[in-house]
């Protein structure tokens, strides 16, 4: 019988293996590979002594031949719940150096506990992924334990936020749970997400491709839209997630979080009165506009590399967060095509699911033209975009630029698909189309006809641009609630704001929508 020394002592030996995962030289190598531990990045996630651990002594249950013997304490996932910047979050890390992070039976119960008790508490999880998949010698086991996460990952989806990190490699179904989730993080050079790999897709569609232009952090930022955010390593993937979290409720029954303000909210930016150029054809920076308008020019941008002729991100007005959705000039002209539509809807459905008012800067000529985006299905994927904004019952607040051209001004958090207060610059168009195009259509035959066709076609330019691409039309039939000096956005906007925040808009009782997926 052991005594009680012994047994402390077999307690204390027991955590230090728990605290080792695979070992020491299974440590080194994942630092070799520019990597940090699971219990590393788990430590720099939470706020300093705030962790506390959950399932510390599980191992797993296979009985491959061989596994009775490599049981690891933990067995492969560190899991437990903790503060950031004070708030309750639960977090999950795979750990690569137990059977290379590898999802067994008794891990993923791990995992399904997490969830099921972050649900009960309405407390975010992070799930920090590195992991080979499936644990091959638990077969099926394994197989329904990913089955049972993405149950979780939908029975929570728009009740708490979910966020992702790829932070090693993430191969197969198991991609699956993150692309489940809210925002998915990737780090440079290290992590990797795809269905099949190169070997599989040389031998079934003779495509040679490397793994990080398969699926690296890179390719998934700029080309697929997957992931949400790029980070530079580890560290910098971490601190990311953190700066996230500190701008969104903890669920979907909470407002986000309030900071004291440190900015003006009558602050008038003059810089806003120059920045649309006088010709409709010259680009500006939306940013520029955003940073200018915002709390201490803080905006903190979603998918920065992707789809970049609609900028997302978060800021806050007076400290109060909100969602900004904006055309960006500068890309493409701003215009609207299948893969910013999504973006945007994706976006504005997470604000309206856990309460973040969602402000619209709209400068936008249309939606794409071309065989492209027809074929691929824009018009199924910007109603996307137009479901998510008539859905949204939080405060909508939208400032015209410029351009809100024909579809895409209705789609843009128009009046008329409830928006609560809408204004314009004076330099705003609100119109079917540009004056060119309108001219040619509407007066073709007359210009054809005219002694001079060039100066017959600018007269008709002019006489459409004069009479239509201005807000007053639109404000005179109660379409925009005000016209305002640029440099007084601002303060309009906060104005606006403080009085909806206690705004209540229901839907009509349903199951659910069937947005066009
Ligand atoms: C059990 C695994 C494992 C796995 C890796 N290991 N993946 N053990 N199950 N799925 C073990 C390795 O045997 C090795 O153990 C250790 O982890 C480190 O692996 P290495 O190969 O040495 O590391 P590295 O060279 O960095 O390569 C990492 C890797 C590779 C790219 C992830 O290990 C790999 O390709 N693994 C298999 C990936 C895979 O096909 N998984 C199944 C996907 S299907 P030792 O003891 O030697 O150190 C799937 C279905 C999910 O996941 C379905 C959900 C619906």
């Amino acid at each position: 019988m052991k005594s009680k020394k012994e047994k402390i002592e077999e307690l204390s030996k027991k955590r230090e293996q728990a605290l080792l995962g695979g070992g020491r030289e299974r440590i080194g190598k994942i630092h070799e590979t520019g990597r940090l531990t699971a219990r590393e990045r788990i430590h720099l996630l939470f706020d300093e002594g705030s962790f506390q651990e959950m399932g510390v002594f599980v191992t797993h249950r296979s009985t491959w031949p061989g596994m009775a013997e490599k049981k690891i304490v933990g067995d492969g996932v560190v899991c437990g719940q903790g503060t950031i910047e004070g708030r309750l979050t639960y977090a999950y890390a795979q750990d690569f150096t137990v059977f290379g992070g590898s999802l067994s039976e008794s891990n993923a119960g791990k995992i399904i506990r997490l969830m099921d008790i972050a649900l009960d508490n309405g407390a975010p999880v992070v799930g920090l992924s590195d992991s080979g998949g499936a644990r091959i010698q638990e077969g099926v086991a394994s197989l329904a334990g990913y089955a049972s996460i993405f149950l979780r990952n939908t029975l929570a989806s728009g009740v708490v936020p979910q966020i992702s990190a790829i932070m090693g490699p993430s191969a197969g179904g198991a991609v699956y749970s993150p692309a489940l989730t809210d925002f998915i993080f990737m780090v440079e050079g290290t992590s990797h997400m795809f269905i099949t790999g190169p070997g599989v897709i040389k031998k079934v569609t003779h495509e040679d491709v490397t793994q990080e232009d398969l699926g690296g952090a890179r390719t998934h930022n700029t080309k697929s839209g997957v992931a949400h955010f790029l980070a530079a390593d580890d560290e910098e993937c971490i601190e990311k997630i953190r700066r996230l979290l500190s701008f969104l409720p903890n669920n979907n029954l909470e407002d986000p979080p309030y900071i004291h303000p440190t900015d003006d909210p009558l602050r008038m930016d003059p810089r806003l009165n120059d920045i649309v150029p006088d010709s409709a054809k010259d680009p500006y920076d939306i940013k520029e506009v955003i940073k200018m308008i915002v709390d201490d020019g803080i905006f903190f941008e979603v998918q920065e590399l992707f789809a970049m002729n609609l900028v997302i991100g978060y800021a806050r007005l007076n400290g109060h967060v909100i969602g900004i959705v904006a055309n960006q000039p500068n890309h493409l002209a701003g215009v609207l095509d299948i893969e910013s539509s999504v973006k945007g809807a994706r976006f504005i459905r997470f604000c309206d699911a856990f309460n973040i008012p969602l402000v619209t800067f709209e400068d936008v000529p249309g939606f794409l033209p071309g065989t492209d985006q027809e074929w691929h299905g824009i018009i199924k994927h910007g109603a996307k975009l137009i479901f998510a904004y008539c859905e949204a019952t939080v405060p909508k607040l939208t400032v015209i630029t410029r351009k809100a051209y024909g579809g895409a001004y209705c789609v843009m958090s128009s009046k008329h698909i409830r928006s609560d207060y809408n204004v314009a610059w004076p330099t705003a168009e609100l119109a079917v189309m540009g004056a060119e195009g309108a001219a040619d259509i509407l007066y073709g035959k007359e210009i054809e006809a005219a002694e001079d066709p060039d100066a017959e076609r600018q007269r008709r330019i002019e006489h459409y641009a004069d009479t239509f691409e201005n807000p007053y039309v639109a404000a005179g039939l109660g379409y925009l609630d005000d016209v305002i000096m640029p440099d007084n956005t601002r303060p309009m906007l906060i104005h606006a704001l403080e009085n909806l925040l206690n705004k209540r808009q229901q839907l009509p009782p349903k199951k659910h929508g069937n947005i066009p997926l």
